[in-house]
């Protein structure tokens, strides 16, 4: 069967991972969590202590090694031949990722690594330039989105169930912050394909907005 790829992009705390993890096992195709190697950089550039700017962050991605594998279904991501997938999750790590997802150099290098993946399996990308700038032929597109406060108080819900003491204001705040940086970086902004379908996912469920995606698909 010929490949295709389906691109799901948003804000952060859209649901976007759950919908695209649910689409994929549905059509039974791979999904690809681009924030994910966002948040190895950004997990490297914190343990390392890098600078953030273009040129220092090109020189230190030259000794990292960033790698997607699949076990039993499930992303596994690995930063230097460390197995990271739980690391990269800390609330830490998510600034440090949209810090530097900013950069050129950092962009430029997780380009041809989602495209590689991207173009050996049919798959589920999520991110923010996915539809834009990663896949701009991507069969299916969608853009999701949900107020910022239903965003901040799925992500407080989410890190309070894991035990991590955190204020609402706090969660609310940091999302905002990410907004802004991620819509308002020069290269690849988060903004809505022209050709992508929109959908609010305030008033739905993940299964609901699953479902409204395979209405689109199956159209
Ligand atoms: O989706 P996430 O929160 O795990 O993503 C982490 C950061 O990576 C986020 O702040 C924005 C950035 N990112 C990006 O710039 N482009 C993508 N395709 C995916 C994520």
């Amino acid at each position: 069967m010929k490949i295709y790829n389906i691109a799901i992009d948003g804000p952060s705390g859209a649901g976007k991972s759950t919908a695209a993890r649910s689409l994929a096992a549905k059509l039974g195709i791979a999904y690809l969590d681009t924030g994910a190697l966002y948040r190895a950089v950004g997990l490297k550039a914190m343990r390392c202590g890098w600078e953030e700017n273009d040129a220092e962050a090109e020189k230190n991605l030259k000794n990292t090694d960033i790698r997607v594998e699949y076990e039993n279904g499930k992303q596994i991501v690995y930063l230097d031949g460390e197995n990271v997938s739980e690391a990269i999750r800390r609330d830490e790590v998510s600034s440090w990722g949209s810090r530097f997802s900013a950069l050129p150099s950092v962009r430029a290098a997780l380009l041809g690594l989602q495209r590689k993946i991207s173009g050996e399996y049919s798959s589920v990308l999520d991110g923010r330039d996915i539809g834009t700038c990663v896949l701009p032929f991507a069969k299916y597109k969608f853009f999701l989105t949900a107020s910022v406060d239903k965003r901040a108080f799925r992500r407080y819900n989410e890190l309070r169930s894991k035990g991590t003491e955190v204020q609402y204001d706090k969660v609310r705040a940091d999302i905002e912050a990410r907004d802004y940086r991620d819509m308002n970086r020069e290269v690849s902004p988060l903004r809505k394909a022209d050709d992508a379908i929109e959908i609010n996912s305030d008033n739905l469920d993940a299964e609901e907005v699953v479902n409204k995606m395979l209405s689109y698909i199956s159209e």
